[in-house]
């Protein structure tokens, strides 16, 4: 069995520039929380990704609610946030919250006030071009995309995740990113996995930790991801629902990685040990049947999604 020390794998090609960063982090310090929170905060604080941290579209009210939550896979401590408002690095709050066992899932107020009273950078998150967006286009924008990242060093597996959520939302409105098994699931000794696309239908089950689950059962990290997302999508087709977009990523224990979607196509980022250059891939989604390929430059130039 191949056994790789180092390996992230993150959503959207909007993650390659903070995996980059996150080089050291990951390969020479061994350091796979600092590797998540140096690539994390790198799209929370890009103003041109519309739908994580600063420049995220707002609520209904105009307001940017964020969520974040961040899990480690040896102490299976997570810690998480909901609705929070005014506050730069939604996933450095929900990592420090990690630490506790008690107080670990804040949302609101109470998440902003524990933010602010550990000395977490406050800061208007409504960049203006997402109000300008708002004033305009408030009730036609419908898709989103989350930033999970999933990291292992040598002693094991973290993942984290965050999002401003669904353009427009209802003030509260908190989807799948904060909640664990949902959103996000990491266990050490099996595997990790995130979910990005619409909390609402991703909530209807327990995604990321069925992926754990079928990873734990014998499944390869590939399939596992696959049928957590179609049994899932059957299921609620049963029921007479059809679900949006939604896409996972998935890594075991092994550093070996997983993605699959119910869209056309999704682009991830990865690196590990044989790969340490981060570089774009795309998940292209045939008929059920996933394809993975390196994106090449004219892919690069042309995705326009995040
Ligand atoms: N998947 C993120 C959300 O629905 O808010």
């Amino acid at each position: 069995m191949e056994y790789i020390k180092h390996a992230m794998i993150a959503t959207w090609k909007m993650s390659l520039d903070g995996m980059h960063q996150a080089y050291e982090d990951l390969f020479v310090k061994d350091d796979r929380k600092a590797a998540l929170l140096t690539a994390i905060t790198d799209v929370e604080n890009n103003p041109d990704y519309h739908y994580v941290g600063y420049g995220g579209f707002p609520n209904a009210c105009g307001i940017v609610e964020t969520d974040a939550s961040y899990m480690d896979g040896n102490t299976m401590q997570f810690g998480a946030v909901a609705g929070l408002r005014d506050i730069a690095s939604p996933i450095a709050v929900a990592m420090e919250l990690s630490g506790k066992t008690k107080d670990c899932f804040l949302c609101g107020e109470g998440a902003k006030q524990y933010a602010v009273e550990h000395g977490f950078e406050s800061k208007e998150m409504l960049s203006n071009y997402a109000c300008q967006q708002y004033k305009q286009h408030r009730k036609s924008i419908m898709e989103h995309d989350t930033v999970c990242m999933i990291a292992k060093d040598s002693v094991g597996l973290s993942c984290g995740v965050s999002t401003s959520g669904l353009p427009f939302k209802h003030p509260g409105r908190v989807g799948d990113s904060p909640v664990i098994g949902s959103g996000f699931y990491c266990d050490s000794l099996v595997g990790s996995a995130a979910a990005t696309g619409n909390g609402e239908d991703v909530m209807r089950g327990c995604l990321s930790f069925s992926v754990v689950s079928f990873i734990k059962a014998g499944m390869d990290v590939q399939k596992a991801c696959e049928t957590a997302l179609f049994e899932h999508l059957d299921r609620l087709k049963t029921a007479g629902y059809k679900a949006g977009d939604i896409s996972l990523i998935a890594m075991d224990r092994y550093g070996r990685c997983g993605v699959a979607t119910d869209m056309k196509q999704f682009p991830f980022v990865m690196m590990d040990d044989k790969h340490p250059d981060a570089s774009v891939y795309v998940c292209r989604n045939e008929n059920g049947t996933m394809h993975i390929q390196k994106a090449d430059e004219q892919w690069l130039s042309s995705w326009q999604g995040d």
